[in-house]
């Protein structure tokens, strides 16, 4: 549908049938036209920042999720006792509640002002105006604790609460459109970027646009706090999970140290390169190809021997080394008797997935990954391999699901410190 595309290219934003139709109806309205078709072939750019307005979804309170707040407050603090500043930015903003909510965080943990700074970015502009005005309703004040209305806001009216002044000073706030920013001409400009519940609006390609973006403007030892449902779509484009318990926050994935895993496999990753048990990577054959290249140590060039009284999960740890060495053949059949003791393991599964991966042979690759969560429905790396195959077959839809199924366990993991 016309008015689809034009949103879709002017903000990124995939929206319904029905929303766009119902937005368009209200300007024609407000703007006494009758024809569509007309009101769209005339469209001027004021007429369409109105037009998206209506479209823009700018849901947001202070403190929410609330972690990703106190885990940026740690780097500041951290960097600072290096004698470092921490560049900050939310980018969406919304009416400036995420920027405010950090800025509050770091003034409740006595972080001094000059330790950092925070920029904040919406595409609306009346959403911009909001954050400026720091003016709150009771839909603002949703956290659990909301004791920092006390010290932080004063009640200016039924229902409306103003930011204190310090603190607003404390945030530039900006209008701009995250898939126009010029990051050429802005560099790696900040440490920490909060990039939360954008992504979800995005389709495919613009997620992939936004990621870039987003890469572009982070420090190479950069933070990126994501909304729980974006973590897999990250970890699919060069980033890789931090552990901070709920806080969704990633790295650039520089594939150096070893990064924890969201949710540690039950048989530990060998030091790089190696099979790794952290969501996949964009491009997941060319970062294992170092694997393949590395020429096998002579001891390792015949099948591992395993002792008879060795514990079933010690013939994984075997398979593991053996992929890593780019013996697949030999790592197969150690998963294949392992599976013959343990016939229900779906680890085993996951890594015939893995070194099928490897072999380029992506269905016999899918097939196992599909076993192993049926047997095991909340395996997280299996399932975000599985959406990372599903969009490379085309598969959309199914890669939405397996993505959102994945986000599910990564949130359910973090809650609950697994
Ligand atoms: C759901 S809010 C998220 C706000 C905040 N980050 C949070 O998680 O609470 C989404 C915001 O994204 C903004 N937005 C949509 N498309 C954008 C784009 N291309 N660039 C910058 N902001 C955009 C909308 O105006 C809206 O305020």
């Amino acid at each position: 549908m016309r008015v689809q595309t034009l949103l879709r290219r002017a903000t990124g934003l995939t929206v319904s049938k029905s929303v766009a139709e119902r937005a368009v109806r209200q300007r024609m309205e407000r703007t006494g036209q009758t024809d569509s078709e007309a009101y769209l072939d005339t469209i001027t750019p004021d007429e369409m920042t109105q037009l998206v307005e209506l479209v823009v979804v700018p849901e947001s309170w202070l403190f929410r999720d609330p972690q990703a707040f106190y885990a940026t407050v740690e780097l500041v603090k951290e960097r600072w006792s290096r004698g470092r500043t921490t560049r900050i930015a939310s980018i969406p903003c919304a009416g400036g509640e995420e920027p405010y909510s950090m800025a509050m965080a770091l003034r409740d943990a006595n972080v001094p002002k000059q330790a950092f700074s925070i920029d904040a970015y919406d595409l609306s502009p009346a959403c911009i105006e909001r954050a400026q005005a720091g003016v709150y309703g009771r839909n603002a004040f949703r956290a659990q604790d909301v004791a920092f209305r006390e010290r932080y806001f004063t009640h200016v009216a039924d229902d409306a609460y103003r930011i204190d002044e310090a603190l607003r000073a404390q945030v530039s706030f900006r209008q701009g459109n995250l898939l126009q920013f010029d990051t050429r001409a802005m560099g790696k400009q900040y440490d920490v970027i909060f990039c939360r519940n954008l992504l979800i609006y995005f389709d495919k390609p613009t997620t992939r646009a936004a990621i870039d973006t987003l890469s572009a403007l982070l420090a190479d030892d950069g933070m990126l706090l994501a909304g729980y449902a974006e973590v897999p779509s990250f970890c699919q484009h060069g980033f890789a999970p931090l552990q901070h318990r709920q806080a969704f926050a990633l790295k650039k994935d520089d594939g150096k140290p070893p990064v924890p895993a969201p949710a540690p496999a039950p048989v530990a990753p060998l030091k790089k390169p190696a099979l790794r048990s952290v969501p996949p990577s964009p491009t997941p054959a060319p970062a294992l190809a170092p694997v393949r290249a590395t020429p096998a140590a002579p001891a390792r060039t015949r099948p591992v021997s395993v002792p008879a009284a060795t514990a079933a999960v010690d013939l994984l740890a075997e398979a593991r080394l053996l992929a890593d060495r780019g013996m697949l053949r030999e790592a197969g059949e150690q998963c294949h008797a392992h599976l013959a003791r343990a016939p229900e393991a779906a680890e085993a599964y996951y890594l015939l997935g893995l070194i099928n991966e490897l072999a380029g042979k992506m269905d016999l690759a899918d097939d196992y990954w599909r076993r192993c969560i049926y047997l095991q429905p909340d395996h997280y790396e299996a399932l975000c391999h599985l959406a990372l195959l599903a969009e490379r077959n085309g598969n959309h839809t199914a890669a939405t699901t397996l993505k959102a199924r994945a986000a599910r366990i990564y949130q359910r993991r973090q809650a609950t410190g697994q």
